[in-house]
């Protein structure tokens, strides 16, 4: 459930017309619905009460500060993926000890800043890392936390529901270690100075919408635990990933307390503290993007939409071939007046386009459209691509609205580059 709805025909966001916000900030934009994330996080932490985890937040999903502040205010922490992504959940008020990283390739800044930070949980990818992440910890003097984050090495050829670019957990994967390798690496663990080995984690892809990929995976993860921990290892904490899918179409992904009634069968018997990274789940339907319409033409063939939001700002349709649902922000008044339409942005390239043959009002220069479901993986993928200014974020809260990242401005982008001497 989210709160973007028709009041007399007008889309709002929670309870502010969207016409509003469009007028005061200009398009495209984005905009979240601070009862949305709220609501989201408040299911999630419902259905698992059972085991109290610990949600780090994927902040790849969305870091915008406000997001993030908004959940850290709720009990989130942040599972971060680069030590930029530490810095801004830091920054948003979320306390190191409850921040995880992740990544298969942090770099010695990167390590040496969140050592330094003190953050909860390293979830360590390689051989290679162990030894970087010892030697820092022990040049600086402190011990860091890890886990081995273990790749459960699905088939390559298992259809585990979700796109190929979104999955994670495959013996052809780069991620993980491997977990014929997990044993080994754990007692390199255990020997390496400046380490503490407090936890296992895996994470095998996004946008689930069924339970079996996890129930394949997650018994391997609980029974190498199982070993380690008879074996002696301190495994105190088990980190079991995000991933779990959304509707966005016609896709119905189990509810959060399936998939907790799921997790709690395997992680119960362990005795271990639960950490879990959603992102998708959270922030995904808690928010949306409008546009406007530029112009509208027709091929002779299609009808096309040209719309202010470009694969730039919004990237997933043009690299996953994602579906989003696309509605005006003003409905329809006759029903029956509708056609097939493309909608594409202005972005010189043949795959920037958003949707075909979507059943919509006739369009004209001008009217606003939104594309739901795009809170998470959306603005955080933007680039500049034909030097296209990053397009501003804006929160809702009830009646109230505030842009929480402004639109970039020429000057700030251009003003980037530099001429070499020979050249100035
Ligand atoms: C390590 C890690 N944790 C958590 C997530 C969040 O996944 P999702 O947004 O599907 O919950 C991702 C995203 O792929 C990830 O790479």
């Amino acid at each position: 459930m989210d709160h973007f709805t028709y009041r007399n025909g007008i889309l709002h966001a929670e309870d502010v017309p969207v016409p509003a916000i469009a007028e005061a900030v200009g398009t495209p934009f984005y905009c979240y619905s601070t009862a949305t994330l709220t609501r989201h996080y408040t299911v999630l932490e419902e259905a698992f009460s059972a085991l109290s985890p610990l949600f780090c937040f994927a902040v790849k999903a969305n870091s915008n500060q406000a997001v993030l502040r908004t959940l850290g205010q709720l009990g989130a922490g942040a599972d971060c993926v680069s030590g930029g992504e530490v810095r801004r959940a830091i920054l948003a008020g979320i306390p190191a000890e409850r921040i995880v990283f992740s990544s298969v390739g942090k770099t010695v800044p990167e390590l040496e800043y969140a050592v330094q930070e003190n953050i909860l949980q390293f979830n360590v990818e390689s051989l290679a890392e162990l030894h970087m992440l010892s030697d820092t910890a022990t040049r600086l003097g402190k011990t860091a936390r890890i886990a081995l984050r273990i790749n459960p090495a699905i088939d390559a050829d298992k259809d585990v529901g979700t796109h190929a670019k979104i999955s994670t957990g495959k013996k052809i994967h780069k991620f993980g270690i491997a977990f014929e390798k997990a044993e080994e690496a754990y007692a390199l663990a255990a020997n390496l100075p400046g380490l503490k080995i407090t936890g296992i984690s895996v994470h095998i892809g996004s946008q689930f919408t069924s339970l079996e990929p996890f129930r394949w995976a997650f018994p391997r993860i609980i029974e190498l635990t199982t070993r380690l921990k008879q074996n002696g290892l301190p495994i105190d904490s088990i980190d079991l990933g995000g991933g779990l899918g959304i509707p966005y179409h016609e896709e119905s992904p189990p509810q959060p307390d399936i998939y907790a009634a799921m997790i709690r069968e395997f992680v119960e018997p362990l005795n271990c503290r639960l950490i879990l990274e959603p992102g998708r789940v959270i922030a995904g339907n808690a928010g949306i993007l409008i546009t406007s319409v530029i112009l509208t033409k027709h091929t002779g063939e299609r009808e096309f939409v040209i719309v202010d939001a470009a694969m730039n700002d919004l990237m997933r349709p043009s690299l996953y071939d994602a579906y989003h649902e696309i509605i005006p922000v003003t409905a329809a008044t006759n029903p029956e007046d509708t056609r097939l339409l493309d909608i594409a942005g202005a972005v010189c390239e043949t795959g920037d386009v958003f949707a075909r043959g979507r059943l919509l009002p006739p369009m004209q220069a001008g009217d606003l459209l939104a594309f739901r479901s795009t809170g998470a993986y959306g603005a955080v993928m933007a680039g500049n691509y034909n030097t296209r200014l990053l397009i501003p974020e804006v929160m809702v809260h009830g009646n109230a609205f505030a842009i929480v990242r402004k639109r970039q401005t020429y000057d700030t982008l251009i003003g980037m580059d530099e001429q070499p001497p020979w050249l100035a």
